[in-house]
This record gives C-alpha cells, structure tokens and sequence, in this order.
C-alpha cells in the first residue's frame, strides 16, 4: 500500500497543533476548570530525616475558604503500586507513616476555594517534627567501594589486560543532580464523579499513569480516565506518577468536588525526580597503535532512602567501541533526597560523559586524533552479546562531521588555535549512542463518510511532534492529505499505546498505524463489495484495491476509482474502522537476532578568553543515525534543544543540597541556571543520515529524542581542555577549575 509519490517522509512538515500553541488555544492540564472546583496546596516538610511528632492545623482550618486538610493522621488510605504493572518511581503514597525522608516530601495538604486561600493556609499549618541529621553527601566514593559494586556485564580479562595495557587512563568524572525544568509545572486537575476517576494529568505515558493510580488509589483500572492532550515538555521527569496526583485524586473522592493542585517551581526539585548525581571510574587500556584492550566502568548513582533508582551509567559502554576485555560495576548511594528519575537519555548521558571523556584522554595520551581512535575501535558487531546492529554508521557520523566541522584545521597543541582577538579556541568531539526498540502499540483508524479519517492511540504528545508524525504516517499509508486526517491521541479511553519516553514512540507507531488502516480497508472493501447502491456492488473482492483515498478495479487505474466517502454513503454507514497493534521488537522475528541503538556524533568548539574568564560553546556540528527521519523540521529542533541541553549540562546544571539540612539551595529558576538564548551555540549543525532502519519497521523510524543529548557535554570538556589545558571531570564546568 506504500506509494512512493504520496510521501511527506522526511519533509519539514510544520506541526499541526502548532496554531493551537501560539494562539493560546491548546489547553494544558492545569488549565482544565470545572463547576465547584477546589485548589490544593502542599505542606512541605521542613527537615530532610527525621519524623513528624506533631501536626497542628486548627489556625489553618479556620481561615477563609479552606474546606480540608490532609495529613498521615486523617488522610484517606492510599496504596503502593504493583511494580509489574505500573511504574511508580516514588512507590511510598503520601503521608503513608510519620517518616521524613527528604526536605521538601509532602507532609500535608490544604484543599480550599481558591489557590490563594489554600497557600495561605498552607503555611499556617504548623508541624512538630523530631529532627535528625540527614545524609546528602555529594561524595559518592562509598558506592565505588569492592564490596558495595554489583557486576552489570563481562567479558573477557579487564585486570589481566589493563596490566598489560601500553597505554592506560584511569580517571573518576562526577555529574551532578540535574533538575527537569520543563516550562509547564506538574499540575493535576481530578474529578470524581459515581465511583470513576477522568483526571487532566501532566504525564509523559497516560497508560502507565492511569495503571498506577488506579493502583495506588484502589480502584479497578476501568474506574479511571486519563486525560492529557497538550504537554509543556518533560525530559523523563513527567514519566511516572508522583505525589500531588494523587493528592489531588484522592481529595476529590473525598469531597465529591474536582480538585487541582499546581506544583510550585521549588517543588520540581524535591518532589518530582531528578537525575541523580553519579561518580563513575573509567579505566581504559589500549595497545601502543590504540587498539583498545580493555574498559572498565565502575559508577555509583544518588538514589533515595526507600526506592532504588539508579541511573544506569554503563548502557552504552559494551558495545559501543570494540575491546575484548570489558566490565561494568554499578551501585547505588542512599541520600536524603526525593527519589531520582529519568532525564533524557538516561543512563547513557552521564555514562557516555565519563566513557568518551575517558577516550578522549586516552587519545590525548596515545598522541592521537580522537577521531581516528573512535574509528580503529570501531566493533563488527555489537560485541556484549555477538549480535549484529540493526543498522550502525557511526563510523559515517565520525567521519562527516569531522568534514562539516573542518576537523582537518584542527591543530592539537592545546592552546594554539588563536582567534585575531586572541580568544582561544578549544575543538572537541565524542561519539554518542542511544538505544531503539519498538514498544507495543495499538491504534484505531477510521474512514468517514464526511471524507476525513480519523487515527486514535492512547499515547500522547509531549512536545516534539507527535501528532504531526502520527499524521504524516497515515498520509504515508493512504495517501489521504495531512488536512483531511485528524489524530486522537492524549485519552486513554483509546487504544493503548505508547509512554513518551526513550524516544520510542515514533518508532514504535508505523506498523500499529499500518495494521489498523490495513483493517479498515478490508471493511471499506467489504463494503463496497456488499454495499446496497455500491458502484462495485458484486465485485470480487480479490480484484478491488485502495490507493490515495479511492476504492478501484485493479485492472483499471486509481484515479478512475470511487472516493471512500462515496462508498460509506452507497452503504449509509458512516464508518469503516479497524484496529491495529504491533508486538515489541523484541518479539518481532524482524528484528529480535538484531542489536538496535542510534548513533551519532558531537564536535564542538568552544572560545576561552582567559583574559576575562568568559567560555561560550560557539559552534556544534552533530551528525546523527538515527533510522529513517520522519519530519525534518520538528527532528532538528529536536536535536537543536537537546544540544541546548548538553550546553547546559556541560556547563550550567546542577542542583546543590545544603550539607547540613539537606534543602536544595538553589531551588528556582534564577539560582539553578539553564543555557538561555545567550549561551546558546550561534551555530548548530543538524545532519541526519537517514538510513531507515527495516528490523524497526518498514519505515525504518527509531526515533531522535535522547540521542542529540548523548555525547554533547564530554565533547565540551574535551574542547574547554584543547583550549585551556584543563580537564575538567566534574561537571558543570565551572570558571574556577580554569583559573
Ligand atoms: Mo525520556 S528521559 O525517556 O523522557
């Protein structure tokens, strides 16, 4: 059914919710308003360790408009998610005991008539707490002990051959807790109405949530409805269920009126995740000619009191460069902070920033180009589990952004390449990777009698594209123009469908899409076939087809075919529908013998000017392989803000606790400090290699989020060390390590 002239693949097709965004007409969660609706606020713990001993709310409860206050002592009962079936990251409910674990943890909320009058209130409820000294250590060396490492992967004889190692590099890079700062706060709007739940979430996967607060709220899965039609972004941190949904769900069963509860901007950095803080010790060894003869990856992540969630820092590093002698050892350090959670390109991101720093200066060592020790280190094959890659070109990524770059200019003695103003500049660069896979999907697609088609899937967009791609595919299949389709997505009374997160949901969309449009032409066939003043009306239905809207006689042409509104109204039916669904790639036969991961890479130059302390990123050139692009426009922007991102990583980021309450200290938007428009690079370089990757799906899509991120801040290190001289392990890069 694919014809190649009806195809928008690849094309910067502008997004279609894009009107909706800038004339203020998408509605966000938080902006959903019903009759009787009551606000919640938050009562935030005070002390990071300890126990509340007491809770004083009679002041509170007399002021204007408050209709209730919740605490451990009168809240209604809440449960703790089935991990097999939902994904909670913070699995303890709120106010589940008197404990504190972490500055900032729920420990009561105000529910009143305005927002106003429940902040109010909120901070004249008075809580006694029994306080002790909470441990927010930003040294992570206990993790990286022998006995607290569990080993990830193996294989061959690390120790036998770093002994032997002609060239060594053992070294620790640190990263810090990075915050998600997505514009629009988490926000949840519930109501309740005969014992069923429609809930307006902030949420990167309204499946997960709605199987997690049914869960937690005890309720049959079917009692609740998640709705989500626009997102003011993520990056991981709107993954899974936190607290205040609950909150707000839980108040509303309990008052019988809707309740919203809008989370503060100091709550996104206690209450809703983080990306843990990690220390990771690389130990590489290579022959005199570079060869690689050994990696060894030991790491400890931040992670909180009760839940075990750890950034896993080793999942690129077995197969990402070839060597016989390969192991990673994790671990985790416990600390008074909320519980970490995903941030774009988990794992891999803050991996790949100890492993390609930890490359870089094994090439500095080996008096080599970094380049070309990427290039001899190029693995046949994914070597951690002998499988061949799905589709690897990481070896084109490396080769032309070194052209695009001008990489060839590049004079390796640090600190030589002089502007006329005598700014130095710095060049660096770093390989990246990001995983693929497709996650089950399901989808629905109607024909209309009215001449419009419809496409449904319970998955959502979080900003980057989605109901653009979703349209772009149907138009791919049928050939029907991107203005007659419309896209349902954001409601879980769809089809299940895919969470927003580890840029899967393009990919995983295709061939769910294919076998729902599939279907429903088989019923649009049908009833043309069978339908009561059908033009075909007794025809074989072996010798009718569908192409580009129009039902025709094989024998004859497309164009002399009937349109299918005409056949839905020959039947008097207003629909032909048809689901769809695709298994995970690991079930696919396509593609489970198949290693599936994106590439890419990174250069980046950088401008020190000693003379005043001023480092800017001033150029980056990334080139990606990420399978078949399906919207130009929306994938660069998508890379562009991840190397926003990576700027900000490398150089800005960085949530710091209070040593000795535990608080984060730097918990708002003017002290935790995000790349603006003035740190961005003046100049991004966006290529995408396009090779579609068929063990995904016949469209060849793998999906682009993460992975522009990947590889971004360990180029910057190594470019401010080509400049200044000073490697920098410990990020961000601060003025002070180049003094
Ligand atoms: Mo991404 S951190 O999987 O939303």
């Amino acid at each position: 059914m694919l014809k190649d002239n009806a195809t928008t693949i690849g094309t910067p097709v502008p997004r279609i919710d894009g009107p909706y965004k800038t004339t203020g007409t998408a509605k966000y969660s938080s902006d959903h308003n019903f009759p009787g609706m009551l606000h919640a606020a938050p009562v935030c713990a005070t002390i990071a360790k300890g126990k509340i001993t007491g809770i004083d709310t009679t002041v509170a409860e007399a002021m204007r408009g408050v209709v209730k206050i919740y605490h451990y002592g009168n809240a209604p009962h809440l449960y703790r998610p089935i991990p097999r079936d939902a994904r909670v990251d913070e699995a303890r409910p709120a106010f589940e005991d008197e404990n504190v674990y972490y500055s900032g943890q729920y420990v009561a909320v105000v529910v009143a008539e305005t927002i106003e009058q429940a902040r109010a209130a909120a901070r004249a409820v008075k809580v006694a707490y029994a306080a002790e000294k909470p441990d927010n250590s930003p040294d992570l060396s206990d993790g990286l002990q022998e006995d607290a490492l569990h080993e990830a992967y193996k294989r061959g004889d690390v120790d036998g051959a770093f002994a032997l190692g002609a060239v060594k590099i053992d070294a620790t890079y640190v990263t810090p807790v990075e915050t998600h700062n997505p514009m629009e706060l988490h926000a949840s709007v519930a109501t309740y109405d005969n014992g069923k739940f429609v809930l307006y979430e902030t949420t990167q996967s309204i499946v997960n949530h709605r199987s997690a607060m049914a869960q937690m709220l005890g309720v049959p899965v079917e009692n609740v409805q998640i709705i989500m039609k626009f997102l003011g972004s993520g990056f991981g941190g709107k993954l899974w269920v936190w607290q205040h949904s609950l909150l707000a769900a839980s108040a509303a069963r309990d008052l019988r009126r809707p309740v919203k509860l809008v989370t503060d901007r100091h709550s996104q950095f206690t209450n809703v995740g983080h990306r843990p803080r990690t220390q990771q010790r690389l130990r590489l060894a290579a022959t005199a000619e570079g060869k690689l003869s050994c990696i060894q990856h030991d790491y400890s992540s931040e992670t909180s009191i009760l839940d075990n969630v750890g950034e896993n820092c080793g999942e690129s590093t077995p197969f990402l460069w070839s060597t016989p002698n390969l192991r990673v050892r994790s671990s985790m350090s416990r600390r008074n902070v909320g519980t970490p959670t995903a941030m774009r390109g988990p794992g891999a991101v803050p991996g790949l920033f100890a492993l390609e720093s930890a490359m870089d200066e094994l090439a500095i060592r080996l008096k080599m180009d970094p380049v070309q020790l990427r290039l001899l280190n190029e693995p046949e094959k994914d070597e951690s589990n002998g499988l061949p890659f799905s589709s690897r070109h990481m070896k084109e990524c490396l080769t032309l952004g070194a052209e695009k770059f001008g990489w060839a200019k590049r004079n390796p003695v640090v600190g030589s390449m002089k502007k006329p103003d005598g700014t130095i500049l710095g060049w660096g660069m770093a390989g990246a990777s990001w995983g693929a896979g497709r996650i089950p999907t399901s989808a629905n697609f109607a024909f209309r009698d009215d001449g419009s088609v419809r496409v449904g899937c319970a998955t959502q967009d979080i900003g980057t594209g989605t109901y653009t791609v979703f349209s772009q595919m149907v138009h791919h299949i049928t050939g029907i123009s991107m203005g007659r389709i419309e896209v349902a997505l954001g409601d879980t009374s769809l089809p299940p469908g895919p969470l927003s997160g580890g840029s899967r949901v393009t990919g995983s969309l295709f061939p769910a899409i294919q076998d729902a449009v599939n279907a429903a032409t088989k019923q649009l066939l049908q009833i043309a076939v069978n339908g009561v003043r059908s033009p075909f009306k007794g025809a074989k239905l072996d010798d009718l087809a569908f192409s580009e809207g129009r039902v025709y006689r094989k024998a004859d042409n497309s164009a002399s075919g009937v349109s299918f509104e005409e056949i839905l109204r020959s039947a008097n039916l207003r629909f032909a529908i048809g689901e769809g669904s695709s298994v995970a790639s690991q079930q696919d036969p396509k593609a489970k013998g198949l290693s599936l991961h994106s590439f890419g890479a990174q250069f980046v130059e950088v401008e020190w000017d000693p003379g005043i302390a001023r480092l800017r990123v001033s150029r980056v050139v990334t080139v990606i392989d990420g399978g078949q692009i399906i919207n130009l426009k929306a994938a660069t922007n998508q890379v562009e803000g991840a190397i926003v991102m990576g700027v900000g990583m490398g150089l800005l980021e960085e949530t710091i606790y209070d040593q000795r309450y535990g608080h984060p200290v730097n918990a708002n938007y003017a002290d935790y400090l995000v790349a603006t428009h003035a740190d961005c690079p003046p100049a991004i370089d966006v290529t995408f290699l396009d090779y579609p990757d068929k063990a995904m799906s016949e469209i060849g899509a793998r999906g682009i989020g993460e992975i522009g991120l990947a590889g971004v801040a360990p180029a910057i290190t190594a470019a401010v060390y080509h400049a200044s001289g000073v490697r920098v392990r410990e990020l961000p890069v601060r003025m002070e390590d180049l003094l």
